[in-house]
């Protein structure tokens, strides 16, 4: 069960809060025997190699800091709702690394930036999509003039593909009910959007529920 955070997205429905789950989150993304962890260290690697030594980076929803762990020394800025995880996080990060508690979007609300990276993992797909879209728009805006951002989460190739997972994990509530219940991105959509922005668009498959999408401008 998630408890519902205290920041807000600027009219968007309230952040997804992950404190009750902080404490056994690091064991249980090591188990990737699940549908849904699958792939999750393979995701967590691409998008830590988008990111080049000293660079500007914002990690969104970065949880226990296992992303920024990923990254090459660089000048670090992690957003997470959730105090249980970003305490984690402090304790796992180099010092220098700044955590912020607060909602993502309303975090990319207030003038903040540029970055020449915008990463998130395993966070984007808490929020409905036209949250998700209203996301591309702030970091198109908080992102230094060659930027990138570059995303690792649950996600979908496209509805058919929705179906036929519907379909073999009918068996597997705990897959189920995953899919239909959180918004895991539509791939088909999401490019286009990013495209619409500027960025030009690379995705990577790691699992029948995991992707990574990397937007690039200039
Ligand atoms: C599944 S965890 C992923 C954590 C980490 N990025 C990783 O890859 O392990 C999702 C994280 O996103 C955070 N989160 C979800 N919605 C958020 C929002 N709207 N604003 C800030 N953080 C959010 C949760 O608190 C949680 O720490």
């Amino acid at each position: 069960m998630e408890t519902k955070g205290r920041g807000r997205g600027g009219g968007y429905p309230r952040a997804v809060n992950h404190d009750r789950q902080a404490a056994a989150y690091d064991r249980n993304v090591a188990d990737e025997s699940h549908p849904v962890r699958a792939g999750y260290g393979a995701c967590l690697d691409w998008v830590a190699s988008h990111v080049a030594q000293g660079e500007r980076v914002l990690d969104l929803g970065s949880g226990t800091g296992n992303l920024g762990l990923r990254l090459p020394p660089c000048r670090l800025t992690c957003v997470d709702v959730s105090a249980e995880m970003t305490r984690i996080a402090r304790s796992k990060l180099p010092r220098h690394a700044i955590l912020v508690e607060a909602d993502l979007l309303a975090f990319l609300g207030e003038p903040c930036g540029p970055f020449d990276a915008v990463v998130s993992t395993y966070a984007v797909h808490h929020l409905a999509d036209p949250a998700k879209e209203a996301l591309f728009a702030r970091i198109r805006a908080a992102l230094a003039p060659r930027g990138r951002a570059v995303f690792g989460d649950l996600m979908l190739e496209n509805a058919a593909a929705r179906e036929g997972l519907f379909a073999k994990y009918a068996a597997d509530p705990s897959v189920a009910d995953s899919i239909r219940e959180e918004s895991y991105w539509d791939v088909a959509s999401a490019v286009p959007a990013l495209e619409r922005l500027g960025f030009s668009v690379e995705t990577r498959r790691f699992s029948d529920l995991s992707w990574g999408v990397a937007a690039r401008l200039g």
